[in-house]
């Protein structure tokens, strides 16, 4: 697995400081009580084999773009950055609103970023991870001065609400970052990213694409819907979320022992648990939120570090391993650290946030 090294004390390249985040979750909740009522299945069943208790639908008229924007506005307006200074929008998503065009272009336009680059990161739910990778090599290289990360999925159009063994796992939701060049030391201390298209169809939606365009029969048999061989991904995520967390860590210079907190793809409470007994590191330095929104494909690290961001579960300069995986097959891990340990955008905030939480 190729590892890359990102030397944050190398002043010939900016570093990238974590200014601003933000999420979007729709409003309506569905539990598994709800999900028991249309196909055979029980909230014991999920709760148990999945960690998953409710999950996020869009309402008509949400869309992937529109969660986007939301998510991409609160993580501006944290960061204090305006939207006409914003340089370049990464939109991580496995569900656009169209196939063409992109939908980083509505979310550009949606935002009113009229400077901004826009393009679209698509390795399903290893999309966060590799688009926030990628906006860190444009800061880092000098190339733009600021980006707007973003994760945003739909998923709830392209399941198939009468297969059990899908239906239960995803929600829809965004989580977006802002990342700013600084000399202060931190950013992306090293990260890893991967692919295995032999793989390619243990995870896929069938039709809708070049191979099978849509058609009456296509729909008809729900081929553009979600189809998944669950027990081949799930030995294979227990198997990677370990491989590409320690090699990660390794191109940081690191051990587990200095991860602060490891945000993980949240597809399954289980695989959670199975890799943190891999990696030797205690689940309490997991940040897990999988109980309320289920599988948010691309947008599920950006929705758990956004989180744990806004409730000071994470400190600024805490060392994170954001690790993900997903249909390809892929994988992507990044050792992140948000801010410098003096920065003092940081402790301005969290001083706001402790003293609103009293
Ligand atoms: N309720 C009750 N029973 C069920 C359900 C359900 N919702 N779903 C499946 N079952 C049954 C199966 O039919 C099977 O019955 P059988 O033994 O009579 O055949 C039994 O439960 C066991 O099935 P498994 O598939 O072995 O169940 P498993 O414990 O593996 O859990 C699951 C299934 C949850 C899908 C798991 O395999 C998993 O999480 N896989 C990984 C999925 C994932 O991570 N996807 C992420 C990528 S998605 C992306 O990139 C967009």
């Amino acid at each position: 697995m190729p590892a890359k090294t990102n030397n944050v004390s190398n002043m010939t390249t900016r570093n990238a400081a974590l200014t601003g985040w933000g999420t979007y979750l729709p409003e309506r909740v569905v539990t598994n009580a709800e999900i028991e009522a249309t196909v055979d299945t029980t909230d014991d069943w999920i709760v148990r084999r999945t960690g998953i208790r409710e999950r996020r639908i869009a309402a008509t008229g949400e869309t992937t773009s529109s969660m986007a924007i939301e998510a991409g506005k609160r993580a501006l307006d944290q960061a204090g950055l305006s939207v006409a200074d914003l340089q370049l929008i990464i939109v991580a998503t496995t569900t656009p609103d169209e196939l063409c065009p992109p939908v980083s272009s509505r979310v550009q336009y949606g935002l009113g970023a009229t400077n901004a680059a826009a393009l679209v990161v698509q390795t399903a739910c290893t999309g966060f991870v590799t688009a926030l990778i990628t906006a860190y090599q444009f800061i880092n290289s000098g190339a733009f001065p600021n980006a707007l990360v973003i994760g945003a999925e739909t998923l709830s159009r392209f399941v198939d609400w009468e297969d059990r063994s899908t239906c239960i796992l995803f929600g829809d939701g965004a989580g977006a970052v802002v990342l700013e060049a600084t000399d202060g030391a931190c950013g992306l201390h090293g990260f890893v990213m991967g692919s295995d298209g032999s793989g390619a169809d243990e995870i896929k939606i069938p039709a809708g694409g070049s191979v099978e365009p849509a058609t009456v029969m296509s729909v008809a048999s729900e081929q553009h819907t979600i189809r998944m061989n669950g027990r081949a991904v799930f030995k294979f995520a227990t198997r990677i979320l370990a491989m590409a967390g320690q090699n990660a860590v390794v191109a940081a210079g690191l051990t587990f022992d200095a991860v602060d907190w490891v945000i993980p793809h949240q597809a399954n409470k289980r695989i959670i648990e199975s890799a943190a007994r891999s990696m030797g590191i205690p689940e309490d330095r997991f940040v897990v939120n999988i109980e309320w929104y289920g599988n948010t494909s691309a947008a599920s690290v950006a929705i758990a570090l956004a989180e744990a961001l806004d409730s000071g579960q994470i400190q600024p300069y805490d060392k994170l391993l954001l690790v993900a995986f997903g249909a390809g097959l892929t994988w992507a891990a990044a050792v992140v650290q948000p801010e410098p340990v003096t920065s003092s955008h940081w402790h301005e905030r969290f001083e706001s946030v402790v003293l609103s939480e009293r």
